[in-house]
């Protein structure tokens, strides 16, 4: 479909309703999970019927987030590879927090922090979809060593908290970033919006298929 001519589309209709798939079911998941960890949590389970739903929904829940997410893996997988500018844009992390983007290198497609995010989610949801199937009662527990159930249940819960950390992260830099929301939602961002924070990808899309 076409656009404006003042906006950019950044994301198709199918990469929104994929990344909105993963957003939700991660939601869940998270939610559902908090509750089985702590008591303090537990009053979050109502959410899903009871303690007992919540305890059979939250690994589904887990794998229907793991197979969308393998989806986005796919999609933006290249365009996050990392490169020399965006270890330098790390080295100037300083300025990225005062806003100062004139004095960093130039950001494609993605700058260096949501790249390191994504590699971070890459890594920690297959961890956790692993871990959870190895205490995953009754179905596969039986199978492994109390042992290893012991392990797999600390990496899972070491990767949730580090995933749930990024997401914060992510979320609080798609609003802080404004305009950025509209990328995911309606597809589309301003040429400004593009000039300001990844003006290579501006550049790189320029007279190409906007
Ligand atoms: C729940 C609230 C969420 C909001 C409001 C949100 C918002 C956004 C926005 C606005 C973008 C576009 C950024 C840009 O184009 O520069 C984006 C991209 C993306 N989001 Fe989310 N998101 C959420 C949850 C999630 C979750 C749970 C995941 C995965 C576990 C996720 C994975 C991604 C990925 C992979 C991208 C593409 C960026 C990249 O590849 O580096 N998002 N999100």
């Amino acid at each position: 479909m076409s656009v404006p001519s003042s906006l950019i589309r950044r994301y198709t209709t199918a990469e929104r309703l994929n990344h909105w798939v993963v957003a939700v079911a991660f939601i869940l998941a998270a939610l559902g999970g908090l509750a089985l960890f702590h008591p303090y949590f537990f009053w979050l389970a109502n959410l899903f019927g009871s303690g007992t739903w919540n305890r059979i929904l939250h690994p589904f829940i887990g794998v229907i987030m793991f197979l969308s997410f393998l989806g986005l893996m796919a999609r933006f997988w290249a365009y996050n590879r990392i490169t020399d500018a965006d270890r330098q844009w790390v080295r100037q992390i300083g300025d990225v927090i005062r806003n100062r983007e004139e004095r960093l290198p130039e950001v494609g497609r993605y700058n260096a922090g949501q790249k390191y995010l994504f590699w971070a989610m890459v890594v920690t949801i297959p961890l956790l979809l692993i871990s959870g199937v190895i205490f995953w009662q009754p179905w596969f527990a039986p199978y492994f060593p109390v042992v290893l159930i012991r392990m797999a249940v600390v990496v899972h819960a070491i990767g949730a908290f580090v995933l749930i950390a990024g997401i914060i992260v992510h979320i609080y830099a798609a609003i802080w970033t404004k305009g950025s929301i509209g990328a995911m939602t309606r597809g589309t961002v301003t040429r400004a919006w593009a000039k300001k924070h990844h003006p290579a990808w501006l550049r790189q899309i320029k007279g190409g298929n906007e």
